[in-house]
């Protein structure tokens, strides 16, 4: 039956980067599925809370449910969640995605200080072990400085017997979060190519910047407008790796201190937000671990009437609540998105029901470019 898994290398379907999903084709059909995963929710929510669905709209249910759900699975697919980092929002749509497509889920959002971890047990370890216990695992971990995020992840997908989602990995990626960010993008701006992106506040730690600006720069033609204060702009190795792709699909960036921030905001079709990381700056109290700069609605009365404002969220202080109300600002919807981008990758992860192939995991070379 197509719709098990092929059960010789579960590895590869792993999800850790974002530079798996390099083929805009293939994300493509990646977000088209995460589409079918909305109508499914949208459908549903209709049905349970207003009890109004027609009989094209109840067909239209039955059928995504029939490709959607995982109850021809052998059994009930087990996710388990492993966050070795602190998190209640991204475990939590983890988990309500994968009961939503009907699988079941057990977990530690303490992971740090209540498992094995905590008592020094090696990360090749625990994946062995803990991959004998479900049918993947979502893991975040914040690194440490031996071994930064992206590291912990490749070793402990590498050692795992089931395919692992990387939710987040210290500074380095957080692939699930750049999905549904592209998703947001196309939903919104119905391209991914062509697009004005500016990225503001912690372009340093920001995790979700690096994954997102890989995406983008796999798109033609995008421009990245990079703001921050000197202490927090983008790594060396990211505006190197922009350099080098830039000939093939025409990606450029720019960066600019704070003070230019107005003409960065006019000039966009996304303003992505984020907050400082301050827990990966310990130890600092000078004023650069301060938000440096705040959008207020004064600010967004200048960006174009069809730009849209994201943020991964948690927010802090860098978007002023007043903002919310503006029809572009897209922050919570984007949370939202990330419940039906959850829902399609873990389904694709699960099955090979969808046909959507290469975007697979590359252990063996993972291994060489995180020594
Ligand atoms: C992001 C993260 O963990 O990197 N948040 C999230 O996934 N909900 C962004 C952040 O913490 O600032």
């Amino acid at each position: 039956v197509s719709f098990l898994q092929k059960n010789d290398d579960l590895k590869k379907y792993s999800i850790i980067d974002t530079r798996q999903f390099k083929d805009p084709e293939v994300l493509d059909k990646v977000l088209n599925l995460a589409s079918e995963m909305e109508e499914l929710s949208d459908l549903s929510d209709n049905w349970i809370r207003n009890n109004e669905l027609h009989d094209s709209e109840k067909d239209r249910l039955v059928e995504l449910r029939e490709k959607l759900y995982l109850s021809d699975y052998p059994r009930k697919p087990i996710m388990v969640s492993l966050f070795v980092q602190p998190s209640t929002r991204t475990s939590f749509s983890f988990t309500s995605a994968m009961k939503r497509i009907g699988g079941d889920v057990f977990g530690s959002e303490n992971a740090k200080d209540f498992s094995s971890f905590a008592k020094g047990e090696s990360i090749e370890d625990a994946a062995e072990v803990i991959g004998g216990y479900g049918d993947v695992i979502v893991m975040r971990h914040p690194g440490d400085e031996n071994h930064p995020g992206n590291k912990v992840a490749v070793n402990f997908a590498n050692s795992c017997p089931i395919p692992v989602i990387n939710a987040g990995a210290g500074t380095d990626q957080h692939p699930t979060q750049s999905l549904l960010d592209v998703y947001t993008i196309r939903k919104e701006k119905s391209r991914l190519n062509d697009l004005n992106v500016a990225f503001i506040g912690d372009l340093k730690n920001g995790r979700t910047v690096r994954s997102l600006i890989y995406l983008l720069a796999q798109h033609s033609n995008n421009k990245i407008d990079l703001v921050s204060t000197d202490d927090y702009t983008l790594k060396l190795d990211m505006k190197e790796w922009l350099r080098e792709k830039s000939p093939k699909t025409g990606i450029k960036f720019y960066e600019y201190d704070i003070d230019n921030v107005v003409d960065v905001l006019r000039n966009a079709d996304v303003v992505y937000m984020t907050r400082l990381q301050k827990e990966y700056e310990t130890g600092r109290t000078d004023a650069a671990n301060n938000s440096a700069y705040i959008l207020t609605p004064k600010h967004v009365s200048e960006m174009n009437k069809d730009s849209i404002i994201m943020h991964p969220l948690p927010r802090v202080d860098e978007i002023d609540p007043a903002v919310d109300d503006d029809p572009r600002s897209k922050y919570f919807e984007q949370a939202k998105n990330g419940l039906y981008t959850r829902m399609a990758l873990l389904n694709m992860v699960l099955t090979e029901k969808h046909g959507i192939t290469d975007w697979e995991y590359d252990s063996e070379k993972a291994a060489n470019s995180y020594k």
